[in-house]
């Protein structure tokens, strides 16, 4: 629940665990790009509405790169939560990694920035709940993602 004056970054954060299975992947036993976005879409609008306490809808995804493949059978573990808001929007940012839980190993694959907006029952944008940075790691994701937001806008 918000305070008087907003939300902290720990109050919406998702951690989200997938198993890559053989409808997920490409010819090569790779997961697939498409899969993945599904993935980072489910996530992002996780913490969006967590933060908000409303419904949201994706209104931005920045590129996403793909560092590496995740094979068949590793774990696909996603990381979301918000770096800025505005009056109606949310950005989200997603950390993406693979791991082979055989092997043990551990891999970065992208990281991803996403704005949502928070809507009520009838679809119409609204108000968010401001979102309050609290550490010097924080603060600076907050700042590049209002520079992102004014080389947007
Ligand atoms: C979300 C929606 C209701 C917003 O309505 P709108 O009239 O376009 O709203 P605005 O242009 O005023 O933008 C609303 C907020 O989003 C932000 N925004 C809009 N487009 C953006 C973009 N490309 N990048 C970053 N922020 C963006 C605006 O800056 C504004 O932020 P603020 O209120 O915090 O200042 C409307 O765009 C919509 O219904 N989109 C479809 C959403 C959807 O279905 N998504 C699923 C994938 S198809």
């Amino acid at each position: 629940m918000a305070n008087e004056t907003g939300k902290t970054r720990g109050e919406s954060l998702t951690v989200m665990t997938e198993l890559v299975i053989p409808n997920d992947t490409n010819m090569l036993g790779n997961l697939l790009g498409g899969r993945l976005l599904y993935l980072i879409d489910i996530v992002g609008a996780m913490t969006a509405t967590r933060h908000a306490e409303s419904i949201v809808a994706t209104v931005q995804m920045n590129t996403v790169e793909f560092k590496r493949p995740i094979k068949l059978g590793c774990i696909v573990e996603l990381t979301s939560y918000v770096v800025w808001t505005g009056n109606t929007s949310i950005e989200v940012a997603v950390e993406i990694y693979g791991e082979d839980p055989i092997t043990k190993t551990r891999e970065f694959i992208s990281k991803v920035f996403m704005v949502f907006v928070a809507l009520d029952a009838e679809g119409r944008k609204h108000k968010t709940i401001p979102y309050l940075p609290e550490t010097e790691r924080e603060i600076q994701d907050y700042e590049e993602a209002a520079n992102r937001r004014r080389q947007t806008i």
